[in-house]
């Protein structure tokens, strides 16, 4: 039997229900991109909305983000309208203030420290010109990379891309739907995947060669982290390419997309620079208008997968990935 029917028979017979985020057990275990890097200056705080509920993101004096639950534990005041001081964040109503592990440390009235004064501080980091959480106590994997490339190596941009009312693991199988890659982005595929590889629980991945009619022939190394990260390392018409989606999942099962296109440093001379310009605004504008394309669908589509057909092999492998990824919501009573 080919990899194809395996596929297709494997996910069969495993029954095919993928709980929405949020319901039984909560959110996939995965890197979110919570805002674009430039959002937030030092000493600065926003309220986000985030998987069920909302949390804030500050920068503290030394430039360094923190994300944690909005609500003060006290009686509930939004920590979006209160004010970094140092690394800590104050709330604006009576004044109790948390340290970096979210830990209530001063309350002005003079009154001993509740227990339970603590906030839920998800793990943050900063990279590629997006700030990412992990839902968890501790990430399970390592926040999203280009294969074979430092980031101290690469000229990027990241931008915000898209909202839409679907879970961010839906908008992600399109990188498995081969059907539509041809169907609806016109994309000309000179080499399926022969092999979608599953290294361990979080990741997939694939090389696949495809062309498209204004921007050329691709050859991609495409790795999936968790369900809702998408990153393709390859080249565009001969030169390094790499792309990232990324989604962040939002209460009412809606998705805030992000993107960012990278390359190799220039040389330093102005030809080199204007060729990485170049190449990093194709790479968007190609990024782009495949999610134009997907936009009308994945504005309106109502998922289900009880139907696949045989060229369906790589997405049924898909599913059955994202119908066991590892689920948690540990933050749950802090921010919902
Ligand atoms: S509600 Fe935050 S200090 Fe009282
Ligand atoms: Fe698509």
């Amino acid at each position: 039997m080919n990899q194809k029917t395996d596929e297709l028979d494997n996910y069969s017979q495993a029954g095919a229900k993928i709980t929405p985020q949020g319901e039984d057990g909560g959110f996939h275990q995965s890197w979110y991109p919570i805002a674009l890097a430039d959002e937030i200056k030092p000493g600065e705080v926003q309220g986000i909305d985030f998987l069920d509920g909302r949390v804030i993101l500050y920068r503290g004096e030394s430039g360094k983000p923190y994300v944690s639950s909005a609500f003060c534990r006290h009686v509930g005041a939004d920590l979006s309208v209160g004010k970094v001081m140092g690394e800590n964040i104050r709330c604006a109503f009576h004044h109790w203030s948390y340290d970096v592990t979210g830990k209530c440390t001063h309350i002005p009235a003079g009154d001993d420290i509740p227990d339970n004064a603590r906030l839920f501080v998800f793990p943050t980091v900063e990279k590629l010109g997006i700030i990412w959480v992990f839902n968890g106590e501790k990430a399970l994997f390592d926040p999203p990379y280009f294969d074979g490339l430092e980031d101290e190596e690469l000229e990027f941009k990241s931008s915000f891309l898209i909202d839409l009312p679907q879970d961010p693991w839906v908008l992600l199988s399109n990188s498995h739907d081969f059907q539509h890659l041809e169907a609806l982005h016109d994309l000309i595929i000179h080499s399926e995947p022969s092999d979608i590889r599953q290294p361990d629980p979080y990741h997939m991945e694939a090389d696949i060669i495809f062309e498209d009619k204004n921007f050329g022939r691709m050859e991609q190394f495409q790795r999936i982290f968790g369900t809702n990260i998408l990153t393709l390392t390859g080249t565009m018409q001969g030169q390094t390419m790499c792309t990232l989606f990324g989604g962040k999942p939002e209460p009412g099962n809606k998705t805030r997309g992000f993107m960012c296109t990278a390359t190799r440093k220039g040389d330093g001379t102005p030809e080199d620079e204007t060729r990485v310009q170049m190449v990093l605004e194709m790479g968007e504008a190609f990024f782009r208008s495949l999610s134009e394309d997907d936009d009308p669908i994945m504005r309106v589509a109502r998922f289900r997968n009880d139907n696949l057909s045989s060229s369906d092999w790589a997405l049924a492998k898909y599913f059955e990935y994202v119908r066991t990824f590892p689920r948690a919501h540990p933050s749950k009573n802090f921010i919902t």
